[in-house]
């Protein structure tokens, strides 16, 4: 039985020493120390014995025990150390890799036609204004001579809001609206100064919209000027300079003759379509021209509502889309791409 110790306690060194990884020392305790393990088996004999013998016995299988104990603690700490060094010295970081490029951010494409338009117009003269998003339907509708239940409501479809506008106290009891065109800056203008006027007014507008030209929020800059004895031509004059000045002098327009409750006479004007130079394509459903601004001479039921005198003053008012301009300039075929996000499309520009 001793020399079964003996050669137990051999083979168990010899095996501690060879490892070199934690786990595999856990498994040669359980192997050698655990409850069924090798030790307890050959003291399961021990029973038979005299007791003289049995106690000498019992000593030195708990030396062989103590011995492997710290055996396998000692391995232990020595697996664990040679997996730290392992960690530090291995090739893990490649200092001659290319670095990740940090990619410089822009402006977006919206941005900077809504900024390219404002300042146009300031050449021109005109100054910028800015009104609520959350409108009254009294300022989107009513004091542009569109009255309850006028069917022209109809061709700006509406998002109606719980939230309260940031109203006028006088006509606090209008509902509320996500505003569907920058018009009612128009009229919120005029009643905070008086005549002459030459304003810009940019902003965001929401309609219930959408397909490849039309999205459900989109930017407008509205223009408005008021003094006396103001013609249709130099609405015409402005707004063939502002393209001109925009696109390029080779980009031609057309005045179409249009309706709008807030002008009379009223006209729209298209720019011949940058995707197809003109030839028709599914942009401009193949006339070959893009809508691109409504326009015409403010309503004298506006100007009232405003608190001027239409027998005083005369103005030209527009209202052009932001995005379809962006378009336009950038060749970009598909509106909806402008609010995707998509950094493939806005590192581009
Ligand atoms: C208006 O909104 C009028 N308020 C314009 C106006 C102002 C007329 C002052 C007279 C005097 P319209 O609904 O046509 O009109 O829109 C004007 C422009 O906005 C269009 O020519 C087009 O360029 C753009 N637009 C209209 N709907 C959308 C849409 N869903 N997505 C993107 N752009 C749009
Ligand atoms: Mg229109």
């Amino acid at each position: 039985m001793r020399d079964r110790l003996q050669a137990l306690a051999d083979a168990a060194r010899q095996e501690i020493s060879g490892v070199s990884e934690p786990s595999q020392v856990e498994a040669l305790r359980i192997r050698y120390l655990g409850k069924k393990g090798e030790l307890s088996a050959v003291l399961g004999g021990m029973g038979k014995l005299p007791p003289d013998e049995r106690r000498a016995l019992g000593e030195i299988a708990n030396t062989v025990k103590a011995e492997l104990e710290q055996l396998l603690a000692d391995a232990t700490k020595r697996a664990e150390e040679a997996a730290l060094e392992a960690q530090l010295k291995g090739p893990k970081l490649d200092v001659t890799l290319p670095g990740r490029a940090v990619l410089p951010g822009g402006r977006h494409p919206v941005s900077r036609t809504l900024e390219d338009i404002v300042r146009t117009f300031a050449r021109l003269g005109f100054e910028v204004a800015v009104g609520p998003e959350i409108e009254l339907d009294y300022f989107n509708f009513e004091a542009l001579n569109l009255p309850k239940d006028h069917p022209a409501r109809d061709m700006q479809d509406t998002f109606y809001v719980d939230e309260p506008s940031l109203g006028h106290a006088k006509k606090a009891d209008s509902p509320s609206l996500l505003r569907t065109h920058t018009s009612p800056v128009q009229v919120r203008h005029m009643l905070s100064r008086k005549p002459p006027i030459r304003a810009v007014m940019p902003g965001r507008v929401y309609r219930r919209d959408s397909d490849i030209t039309h999205t459900p929020m989109f930017h407008q800059v509205e223009g408005l000027l008021v003094d006396k004895d103001v013609s249709f031509a130099e609405l015409k004059g402005t707004l063939d300079a502002f393209v001109k000045a925009f696109f390029g002098s080779e980009t031609r327009t057309r005045f179409r003759p249009s309706f709008f409750p807030f002008t009379e006479p009223s006209a729209e004007v298209d720019v011949t379509c940058a995707s197809c130079g003109g030839k028709g394509c599914r942009v401009c459903k193949q006339t070959g021209w893009l809508e691109v601004l409504g326009s015409g001479m403010v309503h004298p039921n506006v100007f009232t509502a405003a608190g001027y005198d239409p027998k005083e003053v005369t103005g030209y008012a527009f209202g052009m889309g932001v995005e379809r301009l962006a378009m336009l300039r950038y060749g970009i075929d598909d509106l909806r791409m402008m609010f995707e996000n998509d950094a493939r499309f806005l590192a581009q520009f």
